[in-house]
């Protein structure tokens, strides 16, 4: 979910509906604001931000408000459960989840309180409304220590217009600094056109805003002292230009957010990287005995390019799990492990609850995350930012190829203090060096993918297959492509094919099968020649030459050094996906039911 507020001197709600446009990417299920003026004024509706600028009555205006765009977890995504909150002058905006809610509402309605709504949310409102403290800032601070879960909220109350308090537990909230102006919200996307001055809070952090200033404490009322930071962020990047949508866009900057990615950190002198964030000696890389990546969705899809690459290049064993599982399973913490916590957002619950449970167990864990300032990247403290810029569709594309390229760069930095020569070094650097120009290429093959692509629509099911390096690349496809397009996509490891779902290939079954130019091509042909002696179509993604007519289409790319060519296989997947779900006319930024940062579990 998405939360913003404002307290100035200007009409708050186009600011809101402003910032609410910018998070809607964290969720469009419902969308509400709520204006402190002449009383309290609530506009909400199912639905996305549009939906809600259609509903605001002409005449609601106010200084001081709070609003809200829905990613729904407890509730279906109505009118009524649409956020803001309220009870009496106060409303709530929430981003999290309050695990105790039902205990909560049975308290509250024992007391002869009315619910309006489903939610979880709600609670909060009626907790700080029954509160007898003096200051809101401390009715808060009681409401807060009778919920259990997470949060970010802001809270308003229209008898107190002029101020409002913020809190977060788990969910991100940052302060923006304006000139006698002040906002709040869950990401600085919101913020970024208003002010580059922000202050992030901390878990267990309290902010009281107004006009002129902010007031910071703890959950325990001791004061804490904040100063802001510049963000370094240009509002272009958040702009669509002449694009179709985001993920067209991102895709199409993949050239230069790989470069900027690789920026100043290939070594030509030790043919190695230089990534300083990490803050590791070498005698600390050498001791690493195994690598665990962890993420989820793309980024864990990443994760497991990176683990292949560290593996070969490093010769250090290594595995990618999703971090949900990992946080779940009571894992075994080893301190000779190097964990690396990937995420895009930097925001995602699941992930950032993996690095606390592997700090509280002593392990030694690095970030890869693109949101500078992110949740993630400060409870890391060291890592490598992505710097692949702003990523607003829900669909990762430029996050996924920089993340697996961050990768690469760490695989090969551990590798140059092991066993890879300099040689070798020497290549792995050059084939970084090259990949912008490369995926650029592909990029311009786009006409060709697209037609492929729209052949393939009307099928309903699909197969992405490969093996080895193929095989994240066919998992990240098949990702692709049924959150975009809503076909059924399964990733399979080629081989496996025959021990089972080999059963499924049929005339109306395509089968997408990567094959790099490897060691392994033989075998991925012999794959396709599997599959089309049952009549199953095959669209070959390859940067080898294939014998003519053994697949039914080829997509054919340029070739990278071998370890790297998962990170260019993926980007005509991306192409393949999203020209499919335009022949299916989509909403390829807002696919149903998803969100792009999940920041509950
Ligand atoms: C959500 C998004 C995915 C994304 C995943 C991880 O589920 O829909 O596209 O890959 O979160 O996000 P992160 O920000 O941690 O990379």
């Amino acid at each position: 979910c998405g939360i913003v507020g404002y307290v100035g001197s200007r009409d708050a709600v186009p600011l809101l509906l402003e910032g609410l446009h910018r998070l809607e990417y964290r969720g469009y299920d419902s969308a509400g604001v709520a204006v402190a003026g002449a009383g309290l004024r609530v506009a909400k509706t199912a639905g996305r931000v549009a939906d809600l600028r259609r509903v605001v009555p002409a005449d609601m205006a106010g200084t001081v408000g709070i609003a809200h765009t829905r990613w729904a977890t407890h509730g279906e995504p109505n009118d009524r459960n649409a956020h803001p909150h309220t009870s009496g002058g106060i409303a709530i905006v929430h981003n999290g989840v309050f695990e105790n809610s039902d205990r909560l509402r049975a308290q509250l309605l024992a007391q002869g309180v009315t619910l309006t709504s489903d939610t979880d949310s709600e609670v909060l409102a009626h907790l700080v409304a029954r509160s007898d403290k003096a200051t809101l800032e401390d009715a808060v601070r009681e409401a807060l220590s009778q919920v259990e879960g997470t949060y970010g909220v802001i809270v308003m109350d229209a008898d107190r217009p002029g101020e409002l308090v913020a809190a977060r537990r788990g969910s991100p909230v940052v302060l923006g600094v304006g000139e006698h102006e002040m906002l709040v919200a869950s990401d600085v996307s919101a913020l970024v056109r208003f002010t580059q001055q922000v202050i992030y809070l901390d878990d267990d952090e309290l902010a009281t805003v107004t006009a002129d200033g902010y007031r910071t404490s703890t959950m325990d009322a001791r004061s804490t002292t904040k100063s802001p930071t510049s963000i370094d962020v240009a509002t272009a990047e958040y702009e669509l230009g002449e694009h179709p949508d985001f993920m067209y866009k991102e895709m199409s900057e993949q050239p230069e957010a790989v470069d900027r990615c690789l920026r100043g950190r290939l070594d030509h002198r030790f043919q190695s990287a230089r990534l300083g964030g990490v803050n590791l000696s070498p005698q600390d890389y050498q001791r690493i005995r195994r690598v665990k990546l962890l993420g989820c969705g793309s980024a864990y899809y990443a994760g497991q390019v990176g683990a292949g690459l560290v593996e070969e290049l490093a010769r250090i064993p290594a595995d990618a799990e999703p971090a949900s599982e990992f946080r779940y399973r009571n894992p075994v913490v080893d301190p000779d492990t190097l964990y690396v916590a990937i995420s895009q957002s930097g925001e995602t619950l699941d992930t950032l609850a993996a690095v606390q449970e592997l700090k509280r167990k002593g392990g030694h864990v690095i970030g890869v995350v693109n949101a500078v300032g992110s949740t993630i990247a400060r409870e890391c403290g060291s890592g490598i930012f992505l710097h692949a810029g702003p990523e607003v569709s829900v669909a990762a594309t430029k996050s996924f190829t920089t993340m697996a390229v961050a990768l690469a760069m760490l695989a090969l930095d551990l590798g140059r203090v092991r066993d890879l020569s300099i040689t070798e070094g020497r290549r792995v650097v050059a084939g970084l060096a090259e990949l912008p120009a490369t995926i650029a290429k592909i990029l311009g093959a786009e006409q060709e993918i697209a037609d492929i692509a729209r052949k393939y629509a009307r099928a309903q099911h699909m197969f992405f297959l490969g093996r080895v390096r193929g095989w994240p690349v066919a998992r990240e496809g098949a990702q692709k492509l049924k959150e975009i397009s809503y076909l059924h996509a399964e990733a399979y490891q080629s081989a496996e094919l025959k021990h089972g779902p080999l059963a499924l290939i049929n005339p109306e079954m395509p089968s997408v099968v990567v094959v790099p130019d490897d060691e392994l091509l033989s075998k991925n042909i012999s794959t396709i020649e599997e599959i089309k002696a049952r009549g199953g179509p095959v669209i070959a993604v390859t940067d080898a030459d294939l014998p003519p007519g053994l697949a039914t289409d080829v997509i054919r790319i340029p070739k990278a050094h071998d370890a790297l060519a998962p990170i260019t296989l993926s980007v005509p997947l991306q192409l393949f996906a999203y020209h499919l779900a335009r022949a299916l006319d989509r909403d390829i930024d807002r696919p149903r039911n998803l969100a792009k940062s999940v920041t509950v579990e």
